[in-house]
């Protein structure tokens, strides 16, 4: 019977656990503090520190089953999914380890143990690679294992010895590879394993962990042996279900189904099948990203997923499919992986409705961008060029929001390139001309070319800052940069901004000076307080260092705070609710978390209750020390920032909140005070954010609103439990005084219309009105003048008013009679008397309106047309 995806991770786990390993729960794809990678690409990674010697090691042997990207950095395998069977932005990695126990040895033989006789793979099916230099492992595998020496190659750096990154532990290491047979290969007489027709798979990696590469690329031995293996999943399970192609295997193909179902087109079809591998693929690097709190943006992580789900939605119109859809395969994927991953389960709703927002999004100008495309291509061909030009995939880039790496692409399958150099340099400008405001950022980054002084010698930036708010200490070094000094102690109670913390303030002094700190900061490990000098000059080598109480306990109250605000969001809302951002001050708190529509009134009233409630239970805040697996383990929420495999700083308020955080906290949740939601507002898509007063400050604002309020009852004439109907009275008087103010207006314009045509002068039976009108709107005299166009039997007028903006408004009516028997228009006429108050106008024969600016010679202007008309109409 054929072995499911599930039974073969199982029988992975079973086996090595039977051999003393530690199972170890897949981590998360988001590195916690490793600004080296982007997204978690091996089983090693949460190791690192073990291996590096930085932590102690936990157990000595562990194994797992890992969730893996591997579209970025050293390891990227974007562009090669969907061209061939095997590869995959997103995949799982069947893995174990050794921490300074067993080596190469035990590796080998438990490996090939475990695929020989537990997958039953035939031997003669299995080709090993070794390092060029590594006679150990070649000796163990012929001499131990019994692996013929023909089927041992040897390969050199590229092939065999394995880097996590740029930087960090890495070594040699041994590959067992598999063969399809020859009738799946190529040609090539020495086609063999690495060669890249098809036929070997590499199916496990075994890295004998042995050094450590540091940033200027020089290795140093590591003080214990390690060993690190990586077995592809997918790769294995196609093997060991005996399928050519890792997408017909049970993992892939309810996916594929799905797709066939949607799209009404078939996988069986060969011009079909990239597109299919593409979508099936990229849904799942989508899915569990998102589900483990990354979302698509401009930069970073999120850029990643934009990149992916472009490259996905694009791959959709290959099968004439022109509507969102990968979300549609969110609830497949689902179904085969949640019991696995239960994140996945946990946030099924959200991630679809994530990369259903972010389709509908990029649907909007794909289509346009792809016609813009082809046009690019046409132009190409015809002018014989082989190039996409890099103002046009600039183009591509920036209106219709086409990746660069997805405009190369499309270009390689029109057998063209695009010009890098081109788009790199329209890029280049547009960063420049939207570098103002981040150039400030720059400027003030700390430390970076300054000369520090060096005052005593020795660690630095211990903190002390949960234990105690002042301290005596050493003074290591500073510098002063005009106005500002930048200093380094050798214990410090300030806080440095992070996590969403701000910096603490006080005041660092000794004899020799006294400094106010207006914040601190971290690079790297250091603690930098920044500040300026009060008195004094910097001298001594010992100071006092004390942190401002006050601040440093409203922040605190704001920070207990979040951890409560997200205990009742996932009460309130669901389990689904991460933190996705913060700022905590001591004025204010902020939180981001995500969720998909609007909490109404009644679930906001509920979440300002329950973190009220947690307030006047006034629990404890415990906080410790941890491992960190023991803490996610219990249940506690992490957020970025913590270290993994380290000790991790646990804040738990009993059976309320449990999360790992680094910042400083209240002893008992009762010193809050009250908490109060001032604004609920969106960030992005799928991610809201909630601002928040705690203590004094929601005191403060709930006095305000108060005084307010009294003024307000006092100012109505009204109670305060009558308010609400007093004001609605108002609003409804307000309305029909309007209506009645309306009707008097244009009443009185009508009688002031009669009395301005009566009084006016008459030539023969036609009227000449010319009249400053008092009004102060260009609406009001349009309107006069429509009065007086109905009202004139016979005539000509020329209205004129002074407008609350500084100009002139005018106006010019001419019956019909006198258009025709005297030649007299309104426009020619709204012409010539607007050039005295340096404006300009027109309109038609009958009705003719103009500006002008200068109001000192409106009264001159309306002489004039007096004038002028007279003279015409008697003419
Ligand atoms: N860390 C090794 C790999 O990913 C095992 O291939």
């Amino acid at each position: 019977m054929m072995m499911r995806a599930e039974d073969i991770r199982k029988t992975f786990l079973e086996f090595f656990e039977a051999n003393g390993h530690v199972i170890v729960p897949s981590a998360p794809l988001l590195p916690r503090d490793d600004p080296t990678l982007l997204f978690i690409n091996a089983g090693m990674n949460q190791f690192k520190d073990i291996f590096l010697g930085k932590i102690d090691v936990p157990y000595p042997r562990a194994a797992s089953v890992q969730k893996c990207i591997r579209v970025s950095g050293k390891h990227n395998d974007l562009e090669e999914v969907g061209k061939d069977t095997y590869h995959h932005t997103f995949f799982e990695m069947l893995g174990n380890w050794s921490f300074g126990d067993y080596f190469k040895e035990g590796a080998i033989e438990m490996a090939w143990e475990l695929i020989t006789k537990h997958y039953r793979l035939p031997e003669d099916r299995l080709w090993i690679t070794i390092y060029k230099d590594d006679d150990e492992a070649g000796v163990i595998w012929n001499k131990k294992i019994g692996v013929p020496k023909e089927r041992i190659l040897r390969f050199g750096e590229k092939d065999n010895f394995w880097e996590m990154g740029e930087v960090g532990p890495c070594g040699p290491c041994t590959e067992i590879h598999y063969d399809f047979g020859e009738e799946a290969g190529c040609d090539k007489v020495d086609c063999r394993p690495n060669c890249t027709c098809g036929r070997f798979v590499e199916i496990w990696n075994l890295v004998f962990i042995q050094y450590n590469r540091d940033e200027t690329g020089k290795l140093t031995e590591l003080p214990m042996k390690s060993v690190d293996t990586g077995m592809g999943f997918e790769r294995l399970v196609a093997i060991l279900q005996g399928k050519k192609s890792n997408y017909e295997t049970d993992i892939f193909m309810p996916l594929i189904r799905k797709i066939e179902e949607i799209t009404l087109k078939s996988f069986e079809d060969n011009e079909n099948k990239v597109a299919f591998r593409v979508l099936s693929d990229h849904v799942r690097a989508l899915a569990f990203a998102i589900a483990d709190g990354v979302l698509p943006s401009n930069e970073g992580r999120g850029y990643v997923l934009r990149r992916i789900l472009r490259r996905g939605a694009r791959f959709s119109r290959k099968l004439g499919y022109h509507d969102p859809i990968l979300y549609k395969l969110t609830g497949t994927l689902v179904d085969t992986m949640g019991d696995t991953y239960p994140e996945l389960l946990n946030k099924a709703e959200h991630v679809s409705m994530v990369i259903q927002s972010e389709e509908e999004r990029f649907g909007e100008t794909l289509d346009t961008g792809l016609e813009l495309f082809e046009q690019l291509v046409e132009k190409a061909r015809k002018e014989d060029s082989q190039v996409i030009w890099g103002e046009d995939a600039f183009k591509l880039y920036d209106t219709y929001g086409f990746p660069v790496d997805l405009t190369q692409l499309m270009a390689d399958e029109n057998g063209l390139v695009v010009d890098m150099k081109g788009f790199n340099h329209c890029l280049d400008e547009q960063r420049t001309r939207s570098r103002t405001a981040s150039q400030f950022e720059v400027k003030h980054e700390m430390g970076k070319d300054q000369k520090w002084k060096i005052i005593s010698e020795g660690g630095n930036s211990d903190f002390v800052g949960y234990e105690r708010n002042s301290i005596d200490t050493k003074l290591r070094k500073y510098y002063e940069d005009d106005d500002r000094v930048f200093l380094v102690l050798e214990k410090t109670p300030f806080y440095a901004e992070s996590g969403g913390q701000v910096g603490d303030t006080g005041e660092i002094h000794n004899k020799y000076f006294k400094m106010a700190v207006r914040d601190t900061k971290k690079t790297g490990e250091e603690i930098v307080h920044i500040g300026e000098l009060l008195e004094g000059r910097i001298g001594g080598d010992t100071v006092s260092a004390v942190v401002d109480e006050g601040r440093r306990l409203a922040i605190a109250r704001n920070h207990t705070s979040t951890h409560l605000l997200q205990y009742a969001l996932r009460k309130v809302l669901g389990d689904h609710v991460q933190q996705s951002g913060s700022h905590v001050g001591p004025d204010r708190l902020r939180f981001d978390y995500t969720h998909f529509q609007q909490p109404d009134k009644e679930e906001l009233v509920e979440v300002e209750r329950l973190v009220n409630e947690a307030i006047l239970q006034n629990h404890p805040v415990a906080k410790c020390e941890e491992n960190y697996s023991e803490a996610v383990k219990s249940g506690a929420l992490a957020f970025f920032g913590e270290k993994y495999g380290s000790k991790v700083r646990v804040v738990n308020i009993e059976g309320v909140s449990r999360e790992l955080c680094g910042g400083t906290h209240l002893d008992y949740t009762g010193q809050i005070g009250s908490f109060i939601i001032y604004s609920e507002s969106s960030v992005a898509a799928g991610v809201r954010r909630i601002e928040a007063y705690t203590g004094f400050n929601a005191l403060d604002y709930l006095q305000k609103f108060k005084d307010d309020y009294s003024q307000l009852v006092n100012i109505l004439k009204t109670k305060p439990d009558e308010i609400r109907n007093r004001v609605l009275a108002i609003l409804e008087e307000n309305k029909s005084l309007e209506r009645e103010i309306e009707s008097l207006q244009a009443q009185i314009a009508g009688n002031e219309v009669d009395d301005i045509i009566k009084d006016s002068e008459m030539v023969e039976d036609s009227h000449i009105v010319v009249a400053e009108i008092p009004v102060d709107s260009r609406d009001k005299l349009l309107a006069f003048g429509d009065a007086i166009k109905e009202k004139l039997t016979s005539g000509v007028a020329v209205l004129g008013a002074k407008l609350t903006d500084n100009s002139v408004g005018l106006v010019a009516v001419v019956t019909q009679d006198i258009v025709e028997k005297r030649g007299i228009k309104a426009n020619d006429l709204i012409k010539k008397v607007s050039e005295k108050v340096d404006g300009s106008g027109g309109g038609r024969d009958t009705f003719a309106q103009a500006g002008g600016s200068k109001v000192e010679n409106l009264n001159e202007a309306l002489e004039y047309a007096k004038k002028h008309l007279v003279h015409e109409m008697v003419k």
